[in-house]
């Protein structure tokens, strides 16, 4: 793909709900030179969310999304990322589940960094799971959004080997590394086909 400057980048939004190390990382790589996308809005169903600074300090405009009623949740999303033409969103560290009228309703594409090799360990406390079963290996992916939990696509995978005296921080620190290194490229990826 052609290198995209200016207003012809590909608009995106980020959902968060915690600390947003991947949202901060994605900005960055927004900023750079041969970045094929710009991040118009980020989303979190969480005002405590520390991640919403980046937001703040990067100027981004933001909306944080009242989950007592998910429908109308999601609609709000829905509204501005038609506003923000918003052709893809990259969850991040979201802890919501999409509901299938979100994902229909959504003309663009979803994407989703989850903290393990899928199909293995799917859901949460993958890191947990993965010392606790002895896997040799653990990783990354970043896949689509389909109606079934971290199930879509695969589009890009990072694997990591496991140390004999790993824990769940450790491993933790580890595998958010190598997402912060793969999220960018996986966007980008996706970005080829646009
Ligand atoms: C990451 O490990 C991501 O894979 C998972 O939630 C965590 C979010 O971290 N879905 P951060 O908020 O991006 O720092």
């Amino acid at each position: 793909m052609a290198k995209l400057i200016g207003i012809n980048k590909v608009k995106i939004s980020i959902f968060i709900s915690g600390a947003g190390s991947n949202l901060l990382n994605l900005i960055k790589h927004s900023k750079k030179r041969n970045s094929n996308y710009t991040i118009k809005i980020i989303f979190s169903d969480n005002k405590e969310a520390a991640g919403l600074e980046y937001a703040k300090k990067y100027k981004i405009p933001f909306k944080v999304l009242n989950y007592r009623n998910k429908i109308k949740a999601e609609e709000r999303s829905l509204k501005l990322l038609n506003t923000y033409k918003v052709k893809i969103v990259c969850l991040a560290g979201y802890m919501r589940i999409l509901s299938s009228y979100f994902i229909k309703n959504f003309k663009g594409k979803i994407l989703n960094i989850h903290p393990s090799l899928l199909p293995k360990y799917k859901g949460l406390n993958t890191h947990y799971r993965a010392i606790k079963n002895k896997e040799k290996y653990s990783g990354c992916t970043v896949h689509f959004v389909n109606k079934k939990l971290d199930s879509g696509k695969i589009i890009l995978q990072k694997k990591l080997k496991i140390s004999l005296k790993e824990n769940v921080k450790s491993l933790e620190k580890k595998i958010l590394k190598i997402e912060h290194r793969i999220y960018p490229k996986a966007v980008e990826k996706v970005l080829i086909n646009f």
